[in-house]
């Protein structure tokens, strides 16, 4: 099975560098692709309440076989879901709906400033972990003003914090700004939606190892030290975006890629998001 190589949070607990996404995958089949992934050998999981699989991700779990306390699980609290007694409630129905005790890494799914809850919210996810719920608290789509509050309101700043980041936005800032912080970055839509296959950056390396453009696209993350999860409802494509670890880009090839960077969103912008 391919060994993926872990990241170590500032809490001391750790996480595999890449793992599984699950935005968009149908929660009538999430069951047979979270089983499917597991057995290609994925042993991190990316849900999220807003996903409305989080049953599948459990069931799947289960029909694999694979021990519980082999795969790091991570869920999110939605929007609607922000303050202190829908957040805490929130963990409590994902806990249930995974069929799980406790979960590794809870997140805030995004920080919608417009509410002004969000601070309230990371509170309550620290009580969480504190009572057991969760092991690790870490946020998505924060901006480094967001951090700094909940940061500056509780002394703990987030584990990791999801973002988007594909070769098109890299947003070498948010990611210093993590770092700065003691906090991973892991990148959401990391390939991208293919946008740069065709691109000479990418299919050079591709031909020089043998590899994929999309493999290529993930080593990208793998090398500039990011976690990534990537989604595929094939298993194929499972396979193939799991086999990183056997080749290594040039800093030549790693610069080349760096200047593929274009400052586009394919999803929304943090700081004014606020769909529930
Ligand atoms: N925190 C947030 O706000 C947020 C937002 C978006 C996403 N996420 C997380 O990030 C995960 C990944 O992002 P994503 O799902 O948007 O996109 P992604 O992983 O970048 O790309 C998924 C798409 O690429 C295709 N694909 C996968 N592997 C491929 C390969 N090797 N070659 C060619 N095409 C390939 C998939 O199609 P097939 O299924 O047909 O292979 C699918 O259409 C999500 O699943 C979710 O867990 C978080």
């Amino acid at each position: 099975m391919t060994d993926v190589p872990t990241l170590t949070f500032h809490d001391g607990h750790s996480m595999p560098q890449l793992g599984f996404g699950l935005w968009q995958v149908d929660p009538d089949g999430a069951a047979e692709v979270v089983q499917s992934a597991l057995e290609v050998g994925y042993r991190m999981i990316d849900g999220a309440y807003a996903y409305r699989n989080e049953a599948g991700l459990g069931e799947g779990l289960r029909r694999s076989g694979v021990p519980r306390d082999e795969v790091f699980i991570t869920t999110k609290v939605w929007n609607g879901d922000h303050g202190r007694d829908k957040a805490r409630a929130s963990v409590e129905r994902s806990l249930e709906a995974i069929g799980v005790d406790q979960l590794d890494l809870i997140l805030i799914h995004w920080p919608v400033p417009s509410r002004d809850l969000y601070v309230e919210t990371w509170e309550a996810l620290l009580e969480a972990r504190n009572d057991g719920l969760v092991r690790s608290v870490g946020v998505s789509n924060f901006n480094a003003d967001h951090l700094d509050r909940i940061i500056a309101a509780t002394g703990e700043a987030p584990v990791l914090n999801q973002i988007e980041v594909n070769p098109e936005l890299q947003q070498p800032e948010m990611r210093a700004a993590n770092a700065e912080r003691g906090i991973i970055t892991q990148s959401w839509t990391p390939l991208g939606n293919g946008r740069s296959f065709e691109d000479e950056a990418l299919t050079k390396p591709a031909e020089r190892t043998g590899k994929s453009p999309a493999q290529v696209i993930l080593r990208w993350h793998i090398q500039i030290g990011n976690a990534v999860i990537p989604r595929s409802t094939n298993t194929g494509r499972q396979r193939e975006n799991l086999d990183v670890f056997d080749f290594e880009l040039t800093d030549a090839e790693m610069e080349a890629i760096d200047k593929l960077d274009v400052g586009l969103r394919t999803g929304p912008d943090p700081s004014v998001f606020k769909i529930l």
